[in-house]
Order: C-alpha cells, then sequence, then structure tokens
C-alpha cells in the first residue's frame, strides 16, 4: 500500500461500502425505528416537505428514516459503491414508491452533479473519512440552501488519535484474517473495562441498537478501519462553521472517554445556513 497515495480517491479508503452490505442484512423494524427517532432528535419535525441530501449515505438507514420522517425528495450519496448498491436495494425494498435516487459521487463532486440545493444536508461519520476534513464541511455546506440545516456527525479530537490514526491505516489494507484477530482484541480489552467499570457486556450488546439502529460488531470494524480519519474539537467545529456563514442550532457532545482509549466518539452538530 503506497501511503502518499490520493487519501480523496476511493481506492486508497478501507472498505465502508462492504460492512454496510454485511449491517444492511441486519436491518430489521426495531433498528429502523431507532434510526427515525435517532433523526428526529436532531432535526426535529424540519423535515417536512424538504429535499434531503444524504453525503455518505452507507447502509441507506438514514435515508429511509427521512423519508419516513417526511422529506418530499432524498439524494443519498457515497463514494463507495458498495455503499451506493446497498442504499439502492435498501431502498428500493422499503420505500418503493417514494421520490429518491441514489448515486456514486464524492461529497468534492456534490457542486457539479447537479443535484441543486436542499433544505437538509445531512452527513453523519463521514466527512472526517474523505481525506479532507475542512474542505469536506465546505463542499457539504454549500449543499444547504439559505435558511436550510446541516447536520453532521465528527470524530471529536482526543490525546489517543495519532495512535488510532496508525492503527486504522494498518487495518483497512490488513488480510481478512488479521482483521479478525485485532477486533477480536479490541473486543476483549472493550469487555475487560465494561467489567471493571461494573457494567454487562451482555447487556451492552443488546443495548446498542438503540444508537441510530446500529450493530456492535459491525460498529468495531467501522472504527477499527475506517481510514482516511481525521478529528476535530467543538471549538474548531463552530470556528468552521461560522466561517462558512452557518449558526448553531443544537448539538450533542460525546463526553464519555476523552482519551479516546476506545473510540474518539461522534459529536453531532446541526448547523442552519444564515
Ligand atoms: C462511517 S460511514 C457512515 C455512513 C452513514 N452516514 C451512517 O451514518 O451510517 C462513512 C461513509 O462515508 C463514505 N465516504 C467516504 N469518503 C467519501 C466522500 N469523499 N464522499 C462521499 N462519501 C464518502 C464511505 O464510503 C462510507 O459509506
Amino acid at each position: 500500500m503506497d501511503h502518499s497515495a490520493d487519501l480523496l480517491q476511493q481506492n486508497t479508503h478501507f472498505a465502508f461500502g462492504k460492512n454496510w452490505a454485511s449491517y444492511a442484512e441486519l436491518v430489521t423494524p426495531a433498528k429502523i425505528t431507532e434510526a427515525v427517532a435517532g433523526l428526529k432528535r436532531l432535526v426535529g419535525d424540519e423535515l417536512t416537505g424538504q429535499r434531503w441530501l444524504d453525503v455518505g449515505c452507507g447502509s441507506g438507514l438514514h435515508s429511509l428514516a427521512a423519508l419516513q420522517l417526511g422529506a418530499a425528495e432524498v439524494v443519498a450519496t457515497d463514494l463507495d459503491p458498495d455503499s451506493v448498491t446497498t442504499t439502492r436495494a435498501l431502498l428500493t425494498q422499503l420505500a418503493p414508491t417514494a421520490t429518491w435516487r441514489a448515486s456514486e459521487h464524492s461529497v468534492f463532486d456534490l457542486a457539479q452533479a447537479g443535484f441543486g440545493q436542499f433544505g437538509v444536508v445531512y452527513s453523519w461519520g463521514v466527512l472526517h473519512h474523505t481525506g479532507d476534513l475542512s474542505g469536506a464541511l465546505r463542499a457539504a455546506a454549500g449543499a444547504v440552501a439559505p435558511g436550510g440545516l446541516l447536520v453532521v456527525a465528527l470524530y471529536r479530537k482526543t490525546p489517543l488519535c495519532s495512535l488510532w490514526k496508525l492503527e486504522k491505516r494498518f487495518y483497512a489494507h490488513a488480510s481478512p484474517r488479521t482483521q479478525r484477530l485485532l477486533r477480536a482484541g479490541y473486543i476483549a480489552l472493550y469487555k475487560l473495562a465494561l467489567r471493571l467499570t461494573g457494567r454487562n457486556f451482555k447487556r451492552h450488546i443488546e443495548e446498542y441498537q438503540t444508537n441510530r439502529g446500529m450493530d456492535f460488531a459491525h460498529d468495531v470494524h467501522d472504527w477499527m478501519g475506517g481510514w482516511p480519519y481525521e478529528s476535530i474539537t467543538p471549538a474548531q467545529t463552530a470556528q468552521a462553521m461560522s466561517e462558512l456563514g452557518f449558526t448553531p442550532v443544537r448539538s450533542f457532545l460525546d463526553t464519555r472517554g476523552k482519551l479516546g482509549l476506545f473510540g474518539s466518539g461522534c459529536d453531532e452538530y446541526v448547523y442552519r445556513k444564515t
């Protein structure tokens, strides 16, 4: 693997789309309900009748949630062809009559794609995996209509981010066997940490799907492999968004584990284009 390769190109990235294809087989009505609740917590009732752009749609679950919350039109995009295929299959099956399209586009190509502007642009856990977080934030912001919302989740900068960066760069291009071994080590340490803090691993896993309808095992693979990787503090985000002409609406900051031992955690932000 040539580590100087262009990180904006999909062939240098972790195989996000394969993980989403595997995760999509686990989507149940309960996970959809949790995804809808997670999205409503962020956007309230502001989706009704809006055009919605999902930048880095992954499995397509949150585009489905947007349709269920009343979005008039959904445009789901991702750089990874496997994510786009999975999103298309999910929406074809679960929202066959709604107005949506799924297409292979990088966030950096949105301006040329001719999609126009959107009442809500949503990019959860994506912009820090593009190879250029600040450029990606600017590109996503450019797709928001005046008065519209930009909803993003971004990895929090922690003291251990540089170590995780090395780990991810290695893991993303390691063999499936090596990846399995590394995941087993991570999960063993995770269990130990839960036990030492008086928590139960089995219960933790059962409750995990209340996290936006996600799945623990797939999220561990995504966390360990999520390359390229950047992170950002809430203050840096506030500064960048202000420079782009946005004002804060609400945020949910992840204050757990400030060291970043098991992950840096995503801070969620909702901004309005003024
Ligand atoms: C961690 S996943 C998040 C998926 C989804 N938003 C969710 O919340 O479940 C990150 C996604 O971003 C996509 N991605 C990475 N770089 C991208 C880019 N330049 N433009 C669009 N999507 C990108 C990946 O292919 C992957 O599907």
